[in-house]
């Protein structure tokens, strides 16, 4: 199995002029399934960051709305936000926000460094800049709308026709050098974002300016020399990451982090992630990022989501309404690297009601059940009636199914490890769930309650216990990522007080918990616990 040695995923720094909505909700969930892979694969030291980006034009101008100081809008908004990651259980280590002492050090050493190595010199820019998008757009990037204002073609944002001094980096120079790290297949995934990518390169770069003047802009970092000049907004947001990747107390960066980092974004960003962020890394002599996952949008209602819409869904309220598991679960089902997904509350109780409470939920009350299992204990595994390779021995009960079914036990961790590594997270879940489907269908072939009134059929009827658990206990194991509140009560409902380590990632049929003479794995009991409440309730329509 390919296991990530390594891991620092970072999610974008979210604006704080807005409330959250479910377009960030996902991003940290996709995060955290990741990082949570990371975690249970053994990864060393591994990092979860997020933030919020509290800087520039337009964070001051919603702040000066609400007749409140910058600072003090910005400690307001970023703890909806704190508030957000808690009620969906995003297990991050860091949480950075731009107005940091800590970070402006960083801001000023990266711009220093590029200073140093004669990529700033002092300009001016003349075309529209939009601050909704906090961009600077050319003539070909703009269109006039239906109303007649001018806005930015890709975002239909409104623009602002701008002339002003400010500093500038040499963009154009870096071409070469952004080439050959864009064209590394890992470097930005999915394929068709990182041949965008390729081709904004191809198209030719133009210097870029990294600050603005502080009369337009004044809340913001000041630039290292010159207090007339505000640092641009996302020069200063991008240098979180170093922020977080950084040692407390002696300021270096973290080799065990840098340039290990992947870059989690949405579409909208990848620009400035995948164009403007390497290019000011490989200027400053630091090692560009090790991947940018792009992601794409959700839709409510198949509509793009907006303020005068009045279609943005709040986190708060659904994760409320469904349960946090249900939530994670749906986005980290319907989500996609390439295409757009919908949002819809049906579609989150229908995946629910089918597949964590019909398929999953049945699955573990059939196995746990008194009337199958009256002594709640794990019983023994006999081989001899199901031995693990196909035999033709005359005391084999295992069926031709039964050995896909251990086939697909067998492979189930490499393929989902494959996925999971590559966030195609949906295709894992829909594997795992596949695996389920068979371990019922097993249960339904071999009818443990029919079993359980034969005395005889005792050693058999334990063999199909076992396996049957076995299945469900690797398959919640896999499934941690995605739901981890209800993974753990399963593992609690199971005996599994411990944490998951590498070794749960295997199938263990014949060695799972204690076996007469077999393997006895640390932190397994033989009892089944009792549950106090009913896993994956369904949700009533
Ligand atoms: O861009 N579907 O912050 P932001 C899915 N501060 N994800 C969505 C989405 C949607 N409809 N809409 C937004 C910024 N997102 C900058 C980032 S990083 C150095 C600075 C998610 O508050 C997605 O991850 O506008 C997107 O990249 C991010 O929210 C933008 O959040
Ligand atoms: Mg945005």
């Amino acid at each position: 199995m390919a296991f990530i040695p390594r891991s620092f995923i970072t999610t974008p720094i979210f604006y704080v002029n807005a409330k959250p909505h479910i377009g960030h909700l996902y991003t940290v969930i996709l995060g955290d399934a990741a990082h949570r892979w990371s975690v249970i694969t053994g990864a060393k030291n591994p990092v979860y960051a997020c933030g919020t980006d509290e800087h520039g034009a337009k964070v001051y101008r919603v702040a000066r709305e609400m007749g409140m100081s910058p600072e003090m809008f910005c400690r307001r908004a970023t703890a909806k936000f704190q508030h957000m990651l808690a009620a969906a259980n995003i297990n991050n280590d860091k949480f950075i926000c731009t107005t940091s002492p800590a970070h402006q050090q960083t801001v000023y050493q990266l711009w220093d460094r590029l200073e140093q190595n004669g990529f700033i010199y002092r300009g001016s820019y003349e075309g529209w800049y939009s601050v909704n998008d906090e961009a600077f757009y050319s003539s070909d990037d703009v269109t006039t709308n239906d109303a007649g204002v001018k806005v930015s073609v890709e975002t239909n944002n409104p623009v602002e026709w701008t002339i002003e001094d400010n500093y500038k980096f040499r963009l154009s120079n870096m071409e070469e050098r952004l080439l050959q790290w864009a064209s590394q297949p890992d470097a930005i995934i999915p394929k068709m974002s990182r041949e965008m990518v390729l081709s904004w390169i191809n198209q030719g770069l133009k210097d870029l300016s990294i600050s603005r003047p502080s009369s337009r802009v004044p809340w913001g970092i000041p630039t290292p020399h010159n207090t007339n000049q505000t640092v641009y907004v996302w020069f200063d947001a991008l240098c979180n990451y170093l922020t977080v990747a950084k040692q407390p107390f002696t300021n270096q960066l973290s080799s065990s982090l840098w340039p290990h980092v992947v870059h989690l974004v949405g579409k909208d960003i990848l620009r400035f992630h995948a164009v403007y962020w390497p290019a000011f890394l490989m200027a400053a002599d630091l090692a560009p990022p090790k991947r940018v996952v792009s992601h794409a949008h959700w839709t409510v209602g198949k509509v793009k989501m907006s303020k005068s819409l009045g279609n943005v869904v709040d986190p708060i309220t659904i994760l409320d309404q469904y349960g946090v598991d249900a939530v994670r679960y749906f986005f980290l089902k319907d989500g996609r690297l390439e295409d757009d997904s919908d949002f819809t509350e049906n579609r989150i109780t229908s995946l629910l009601n089918t597949e964590l409470a019909d398929n999953l939920g049945n699955m573990l009350n059939r196995v746990t059940g008194v009337k199958v299992n009256p002594s709640q204990t794990y019983p023994p595994f006999h081989i001899d009636l199901f031995p693990l390779n196909a035999t033709s021995s005359p005391q084999c009960r295992a069926g031709s199914e039964d050995y896909e079914l251990l086939n697909t036990m067998n492979n189930l961790t490499d393929e989902v490890s494959k996925l999971y590594n590559d966030f195609k997270f949906g295709m894992a879940i829909t594997k795992i769930m596949e695996c389920v489907q068979q371990g019922n269908a097993f249960l339904q072939r071999h009818q443990p309650w029919v079993l359980i009134k034969q005395p005889e059929e005792q050693p058999w009827l334990d063999t199909v216990l076992h396996t049957a658990l076995e299945c469900v206990r690797l398959c919640c194991v896999l499934l941690y990522p995605i739901v981890p509140q209800s993974m753990t009560e399963v593992r609690h409902r199971l005996g599994l007080l411990t944490d998951i380590t590498t070794q749960d990632l295997q199938c263990r049929l014949n060695r799972t918990f204690i076996n007469p003479g077999s393997e006895h794995i640390p932190g397994a009991s033989t009892k089944l616990n009792s549950c106090s409440k009913l896993l994956f309730k369904k949700f009533d329509i």
